[in-house]
């Protein structure tokens, strides 16, 4: 079994973290992305968000959450008040898994074994922000940090308990990007991230 554990330095701060993912070889997908792409923000901070993986414009800028999907999230963060300088952001999977086609690079949702030869970094990332809540955007980051039974569409909205964590789980940015009914989707992100602001 592959695992980020052992790139991840023990007890350091979020800059050598930060420096030593560079190097992680924990499973297949450095092979093929640009970069490793490592969460951003304040430490410590009180707002965690945990998104999916890097997309194409976040491989090759090597920030989170500045393409489509990051856009979208920008514009329901100041819809619900949210300061996104505030906030630290991060990701389940710290590199960009996609296919190929012609000249595009499609993003494919990482596996499960990728996820948690992850994990390691996410822990870090929490152990060092130290945030009163960690957000879960989709279903792949609820089940990094829930476990894999989590069912999203059980609990959308909620805040749970988890080994003496707060952490609230709503939809992914881009399943709003992509959602039939734009607007209905965009508010009902926008009310669970106001909700879970409040919590
Ligand atoms: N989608 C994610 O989950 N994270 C990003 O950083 C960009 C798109
Ligand atoms: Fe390491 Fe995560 Fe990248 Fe895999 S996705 S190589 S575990 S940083």
């Amino acid at each position: 079994t592959t695992s980020a554990a052992q790139f991840v330095p023990s007890g350091e701060d979020w800059a050598a973290l930060r420096s030593a993912a560079d190097g992680c070889r924990g499973c297949d997908l450095y092979q093929d992305a640009t970069q490793t792409v490592f969460g951003e923000g304040p430490v410590p901070a009180k707002l965690m968000m945990v998104g999916e993986c890097p997309g194409d414009r976040e491989d090759t800028d090597g920030h989170v959450f500045v393409g489509p999907a990051g856009r979208l999230l920008d514009k329901a963060l100041a819809a619900a008040g949210i300061d996104r300088s505030k906030t630290y952001l991060t990701n389940a999977v710290k590199h960009f898994r996609f296919t190929e086609r012609g000249k595009r690079r499609i993003h494919q949702t990482p596996r499960r074994g990728e996820v948690v030869a992850c994990f390691p970094w996410l822990r870090e990332e929490i152990r060092v922000a130290r945030p009163k809540l960690v957000v879960c955007l989709g279903a792949v980051a609820a089940k990094a940090v829930l476990g894999p039974s989590f069912k999203l569409t059980e609990h959308r909205g909620e805040v749970l308990e988890h080994e003496g964590l707060r952490v609230g789980v709503t939809v992914h940015p881009s399943a709003v990007v992509r959602a039939e009914n734009f607007t209905e989707a965009f508010d009902a992100f926008v009310a669970d991230l106001t909700a879970l602001k409040k919590s």
